[in-house]
Formats: structure tokens, sequence, C-alpha cells
């Protein structure tokens, strides 16, 4: 029987993101420190039948309708293929956010295997920044992993750019440019505070507001409505493609958030910067029945706070950083 994943202001929870790794090939600067990560154990990943069972826990249980894999970096996870073909089984909408560099492998062999959508974390179109950024210098495979996602059939491929001031806010112009001209929809993401050396501070935030404006100086913008999804919408008025806008820090959508998350070491969490997590895997590797995870799920949803308060005194960053919870 489907009940709702119901939390105390009425919100309905229907997406899962799940992490299926914190490694990543890139270390990119505001996600990780250089060297010294202590990445998790094997052992204490969730395997792919276990990703599996909690998975269709919550189809089958909460009418969960869209899952999206995350990381780290999702790819860089050994036949990540095989666990894509077990949840597209499920029925749902299956997305990935990746970095794109593994792409040109795997884009056809991940459709395949029943992938419904794409998005692709690029922060510049400048070789040397790009390679500050991500402290690898493979801007050039990024850019086919894009091409390669686009020529497997994904539709749309979202393209995100995380805009942080004097960093690569000069940019936001040429990656409306880019978008248009690859047939991508690009979405300019407000810098959030999960960096892993904590440096994040509110300055360095371009909002919503200024990004919209660098654009308005170039382009015809007209907004489109916007989901429960956290991207506000709008379409050049010349009918050339539409951009979106994560505006997580400056408008933030909590209202209307309908996700919940679990990490690749099989924590529960719902929401992106919550402070306390559910040991689902603990469940998983007990004698636990379905009953008793699904009690355990709804109790955490339940529990739920209204929102984010990053504006505000009392905001209490996360322990993990995005690496680990996978945005
Ligand atoms: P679509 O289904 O294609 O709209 O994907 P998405 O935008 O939800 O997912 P993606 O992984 O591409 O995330 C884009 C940005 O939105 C990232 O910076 C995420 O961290 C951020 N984001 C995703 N979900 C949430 C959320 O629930 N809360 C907040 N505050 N940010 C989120
Ligand atoms: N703030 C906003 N977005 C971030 N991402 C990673 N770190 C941050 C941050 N501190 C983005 C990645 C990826 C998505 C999952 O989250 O670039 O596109
Ligand atoms: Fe949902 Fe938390 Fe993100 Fe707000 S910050 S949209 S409550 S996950």
């Amino acid at each position: 029987m489907t009940t709702q994943l119901i939390d105390g202001f009425g919100r309905v929870h229907r997406d899962l993101r799940i992490s299926v790794t914190d490694r990543c090939n890139f270390r990119c600067t505001y996600c990780m420190p250089e060297e010294g990560m202590q990445w998790q154990r094997r052992e204490d990943l969730l395997s792919f039948e276990e990703i599996e069972r909690l998975a269709r826990i919550m189809v089958e249980r909460f009418g969960v309708n869209a899952i999206r894999l995350t990381g780290g970096e999702p790819t860089v996870r050994a036949r990540l293929p095989v666990l894509v073909a077990k949840l597209a089984a499920l029925g749902v909408d299956l997305a990935m956010t990746t970095n794109g560099v593994t792409l040109p492998l795997l884009a056809d062999e991940l459709r395949s295997a029943g992938l419904n959508r794409i998005n692709i974390s690029l922060d510049s179109l400048r070789a040397d920044r790009f390679g500050e950024l991500t402290r690898r210098n493979d801007l050039a495979r990024v850019l086919e992993g894009v091409e390669a996602a686009r020529q497997a059939g994904f539709d749309p491929v979202k393209v995100n750019v995380v805009v942080m001031k004097g960093v690569n806010d000069d940019e936001i112009v040429d990656f409306a440019h880019f978008g248009r001209d690859r047939s991508v929809v690009v979405r300019f993401i407000e810098f959030m505070p999960l960096d892993a050396d904590e440096g994040w501070s509110s300055d360095q935030v371009m909002t919503q507001a200024e990004i919209l404006a660098s654009l308005s100086a170039e382009f015809e913008l007209v907004p489109v409505a916007r989901t429960s999804a956290p991207a506000s919408r709008w379409r050049y008025a010349d009918g050339r493609g539409e951009i979106g806008i994560v505006a997580s820090v400056s408008q933030s959508f909590c209202d209307s958030c309908d996700r919940v998350r679990v990490t690749a070491d099989g924590q529960f969490r719902n929401c992106l910067f919550a402070t306390g997590e559910t040991d689902v895997r603990a469940l998983l590797r007990s004698a636990a029945g379905d009953d008793e995870i699904a009690v355990a799920l709804q109790r955490s949803v339940s529990s739920k706070w209204a929102g984010h308060s990053i504006n505000q005194v009392h905001f209490i960053r996360p322990r993990r950083s995005m690496s680990e919870i996978g945005g």
C-alpha cells in the first residue's frame, strides 16, 4: 500500500538523491582539499543490492518517482550501469549529476541501461581557470562529455555552473552563449556553505538578481513557470533555449522541497543541510524487515525542519561537505 513520505509542514517527498561514492576523479577547490581526504571504506558503502532494496521500499511504499545518482563523482563507482539498470526497472525518472569527464566512455552505456537525464557540473570554460578550480586539466574532456551526452540522446543535458564572486562571475555571458550554441540548459547556482574548507562567506555569493542583471545586459529573458525543482527558469525571447538559476541562498525554495537523500555509506538525510542522519545501513544489514525500515524513513521525514537558515545567525553548517552529501 502506498502512503506518503510527508513532513510536519505538509510537504510530500517523492525525490530521492543517492550518493554512490564519496570519491571523485577531480579535486574541486570548493569541494575537497588537494590531499588527505579520508575516503569511505569499500565495506562501508551500500552495495547495489542494498541501494536497490532501499529504493524499492521508497518507490513501492511512498510513491517516490524520481531518483538521482550523485557522488562524489558517481561514475567512479565500478559497474555503475549495473546499478542504473536495477533502478531503471523501478520505473522512476532516473537522473545523474556528474563532472562529465567519463561521459565520452560511458554515456551510451548509461543511456542503454535506462538512465533518463544527465546534469554536468562545469564551472569554467577557460582551460587555465578550469585546471585551477578542479586541479585537473581536463576541460576538453568534459566538453567532449557534454557532447557525448547529447549524442547518446539525453535531452535536455543540463550544465551546472556554481557562480563565485571574483572566481568565475565574469563568465556568465560566455556560459549563456555556450548553452545556446550547444543546445544545453545552463543553470547558474548560488554558492552554498557546503565547501570542504569552510571558507564560504556570503560576499562570495553571486545572487540570482546579480546573475540575471549580467544576462539581461545581453539577452531578453522571459520567466517560465517553476516546478518543485530548485531551479527558477527563464527562456530566451528569441526561442534559442532556456537557463535556470538555483537561488538556494538569496531565495530559498525550502517550502516546496520534496527531496530526501542517502549518502554512500547509507545515512538517510531529510535535508541537504541536515545536522542529523538516520543509519539506514545498519537497518539494511540487520534482520529488520521492510516495514521497520519504512517506519524509520517516515520518522526521519516527519522531523524535518521548515528549511535551512543560511542567512541567520543560528545556521549550523553540516558536518559533511558536498562531496559526501552529493549536492
Ligand atoms: P533537476 O531534476 O534536473 O532539476 O536537478 P537538480 O537541479 O535538482 O539537481 P542537481 O544535482 O543538478 O543540482 C543542482 C544544484 O541544486 C546543486 O548545487 C545542488 O546542490 C542544488 N540542490 C539540489 N537539490 C537541492 C535541495 O534540495 N536544496 C538545496 N538547497 N539545493 C539543492
Ligand atoms: N554550492 C552550490 N553548489 C555546489 N555544488 C558543489 N558544491 C556546491 C556549493 N558549495 C554543485 C556541484 C554540482 C552539484 C551537485 O552541486 O557543482 O553541480
Ligand atoms: Fe529542502 Fe533542505 Fe534544500 Fe531547503 S535546504 S530545499 S529543506 S533540502
